[in-house]
C-alpha cells in the first residue's frame, strides 16, 4: 500500500468523467489513502454523492452548511488536513474559477485554503479543451505551481475525437504515487537557491541589468521545499512573491550583495543551485547625480563581478551538493560542461537561447542536464514547475549517490 497515511482531498467536477472519479477514488483507497471527496453541484448531476461516500467510507462535502442542522463544513480544515488536493475531473468552469478566485462552491474555496500541492487533470470536449481562454487558465494555474496531468487523445463524449480525454485512473494514481515518493526526500536539509536579475547601478536613476524574471529560480525553491526542504532565497528584484512558509527570502539588488549573502549561508547548508541571472560587469564607478545628457559620447567603465557559484565552488565541502545554471548559444553541450568543470559544479543546467518557449520570462523552459560524467540527459519543453521538479529529482539522486560513496 503505497499511499499509507496519506490524506487527499478529491475534488470531483461536472464532466462526463466524472464516472471515472470513483474508479479513481478505489485505486486511492486500495493504496492505503485517507480520501475526502468535494463534489460540485453539478459533479452530482453526474455521479451520486452515495457511490462516492460509500468508497471513500467518509461523507461527500459538497454545500457549505448542512441544510439539516446548520453544521459549517469548513473547507480551511480539509485544505490544512490535506497532504495532496487532487482535482480529477476538472472541467474548464471549474480551471477557470480557480485560475481567477471565484468562490462559488466548497471545491474552490477548499482549493484555495490547500497547503499542499494540488494536482489538476482536466476533462472536457477538444474544442473546448484548446480554447485560448481555457489554454490561459491552464497556464496561469501551472505558474501557481499546481500540477497539471495532461488530458489524452481519443474517443470524446461528444462523438468528436481528439484532446480532452481525462487520463485514465489508473495512471493518476500513478502520479500521486510519485508525487509522495519524490516529496519528503529532502527533510531536514537546508538548500540555497539564488534567482532573478542583478542591478548594477550606474546613477542614481540607472543600471545596467537583464531580462530574468526569477520564475524558474522560485520554482526551484518551491519544489526544495516541497520536497522537505528548509530554503533560503537569495533573489535579485522580482516581481513575484513568495507565499511559502518554508522559504525565506532575502532579497538583494546587485551582484555584490547576492555574492556576500551567499557566501555567508552556503557554509550552513546541504547545496546550492545558483539560478540566478549574476551581471558579469559592473560600473567601476557610481555617480551620486544623475549623469547628464551631453553631445559626446558616454563611456562606462565596467569590471568584472565575483563568479558566486565559482566562489561556493571552491568553499564546497565533499557532502555539498552544487548546481548551475548555463545559457548558451553555441557549442552548448561543451561549453556547460567546461563551466560545471571550472565552477566544481555536481550538476549544470543547460538551457538554450535556440529553442523557443526556453529562457527569460517565459513559463516553460527545455533543459538539458549534465552531470559529472558528462553524460548529457535531455527533456522536452515543460511548465516550470514541472522542470524544477526534474531537477530537484535529479538533486535527490546525486545526493543519494554521494551518501553511497561516502557508506
Ligand atoms: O559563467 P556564467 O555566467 O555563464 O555561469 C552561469 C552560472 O553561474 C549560473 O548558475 C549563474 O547563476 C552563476 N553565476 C554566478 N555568479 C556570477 C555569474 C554567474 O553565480 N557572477
Amino acid at each position: 500500500m503505497r499511499l499509507s497515511g496519506k490524506h487527499i482531498v478529491l475534488g470531483v467536477t461536472g464532466s462526463i468523467a466524472a464516472y471515472k472519479a470513483a474508479y479513481l477514488l478505489r485505486g486511492l483507497v486500495k493504496e492505503g489513502a485517507e480520501v475526502q471527496v468535494v463534489m460540485t453541484p453539478s459533479a452530482k448531476e453526474f455521479i451520486t454523492p452515495v457511490t462516492m461516500s460509500a468508497l471513500s467510507g467518509k461523507p461527500v462535502a459538497s454545500e457549505f452548511f448542512s441544510a439539516n442542522d446548520g453544521t459549517w463544513h469548513s473547507h480551511v480544515d480539509m485544505g490544512q488536513w490535506a497532504d495532496l488536493m487532487l482535482i480529477a475531473p476538472a472541467t474548464a468552469a471549474t480551471l477557470g474559477k480557480m485560475a481567477s478566485a471565484v468562490c462559488d462552491n466548497l471545491l474552490i474555496t477548499t482549493y484555495l485554503s490547500a497547503k499542499c500541492k494540488v494536482i489538476i487533470a482536466p476533462a472536457m470536449d477538444l474544442d473546448m479543451f484548446r480554447h485560448p481562454a481555457n489554454l490561459r487558465n491552464i497556464e496561469i494555474l501551472r505558474s501557481y505551481g499546481n500540477l497539471i496531468i495532461e488530458p489524452g487523445e481519443g474517443a470524446l463524449a461528444s462523438g468528436l475525437h481528439g484532446k480532452g480525454r481525462m487520463e485514465e485512473p489508473e495512471n493518476i494514481v500513478e502520479e500521486v504515487v510519485k508525487f509522495f515518493s519524490q516529496k519528503k526526500k529532502l527533510l531536514n536539509k537546508h538548500f540555497l537557491v539564488t534567482a532573478g536579475p542583478t542591478y548594477e547601478k550606474i546613477d542614481p536613476v540607472r543600471f545596467i541589468g537583464n531580462y530574468s524574471s526569477g520564475k524558474m529560480g522560485y520554482a526551484i525553491a518551491n519544489e526544495l521545499a516541497l520536497a522537505g526542504a528548509k530554503v533560503t532565497l537569495v533573489s535579485g528584484p522580482v516581481e513575484i512573491k513568495n507565499t511559502n512558509p518554508d522559504i525565506q527570502v532575502i532579497r538583494v539588488e546587485s551582484a555584490k550583495q547576492m555574492h556576500e549573502k551567499c557566501v555567508s549561508i552556503f557554509p550552513e547548508t546541504d547545496g546550492a543551485v545558483m539560478c540566478a541571472a549574476v551581471a558579469d560587469f559592473t560600473p567601476v564607478s557610481f555617480s551620486d547625480s544623475k549623469i547628464k545628457r551631453e553631445k559626446d559620447d558616454l563611456v562606462i567603465q565596467l569590471k568584472p563581478t565575483s563568479d558566486i557559484a565559482g566562489d561556493l565552488g571552491c568553499l564546497k565541502s565533499e557532502n555539498q551538493i552544487l548546481v548551475g545554471f548555463a545559457l548558451e548559444t553555441n557549442d552548448e553541450l561543451s561549453n556547460a560542461y567546461s563551466k560545471l568543470q571550472r565552477k566544481n559544479l555536481d550538476l549544470i543546467v543547460l538551457n538554450s537561447l535556440n529553442d523557443t518557449g526556453a529562457g527569460f520570462g517565459v513559463d516553460t523552459n527545455k533543459i538539458t542536464l549534465i552531470g559529472k560524467d558528462n553524460n548529457p540527459a535531455f527533456f522536452e519543453l515543460k511548465s516550470k514547475t514541472e522542470v524544477a521538479a526534474d531537477i530537484v529529482a535529479a538533486i535527490v539522486s546525486e545526493m543519494e549517490k554521494k551518501r553511497k560513496i561516502q557508506a
